[in-house]
């Protein structure tokens, strides 16, 4: 994979935050940190892209956008382009249903930062842990040497 250190400088950040964002959610998102701020920059990425979602919808429908975010991520990825979903402008809709011009009916579901990752970025070196399998499925019906 190739990637583009000036297009895309600080993807790396958004890796960190999402780690201390799952152990520290409350704090990391009210802190006011540097890290947290580069949230709102989008990580200096090229483009940023907010995704709504009409707010009589119910939960269902908030995971086929999910799902469709998704699918942007993978589409990106497959082009050697990397991306980082924020929850971290949720709670800013307001702001951004004014800068946006959002109809009434649209809520703000999340953020999207997309470019090249750096992977000289220091934050790139330790790569996120990975639950196994069975610490988050419980899986019926399969031999025990698949769990
Ligand atoms: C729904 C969702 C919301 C997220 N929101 C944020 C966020 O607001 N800020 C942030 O830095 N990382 C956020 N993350 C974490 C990163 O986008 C990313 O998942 C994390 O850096 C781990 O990346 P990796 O799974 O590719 O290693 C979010 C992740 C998900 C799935």
């Amino acid at each position: 994979m190739r990637f583009k250190r000036r297009a895309f400088p600080a993807l790396g950040s958004c890796i960190q935050v999402g780690a201390a964002t799952s152990r520290t959610r409350g704090r990391n998102l009210g802190g006011g940190s540097d890290r947290t701020e580069r949230n709102f920059s989008f990580f200096g990425a090229p483009v940023g892209l907010v995704f709504t979602i009409d707010r009589r919808l119910k939960p269902h429908s908030w995971i086929d956008l999910g799902l469709f975010a998704q699918n942007v991520m993978i589409a990106a990825k497959a082009r050697g382009i990397d991306t980082c979903p924020q929850v971290a402008f949720a709670p800013f809709h307001d702001v951004i249903a004014t800068h946006l011009n959002l109809p009434p009916a649209e809520v703000t579901a999340f953020g999207m930062s997309m470019g090249y990752g750096d992977p000289d970025a220091e934050v790139n070196q330790a790569g996120m842990p990975r639950e196994r399998v069975h610490d988050f499925a419980r899986l019926v019906g399969f031999p025990e040497s698949l769990h």
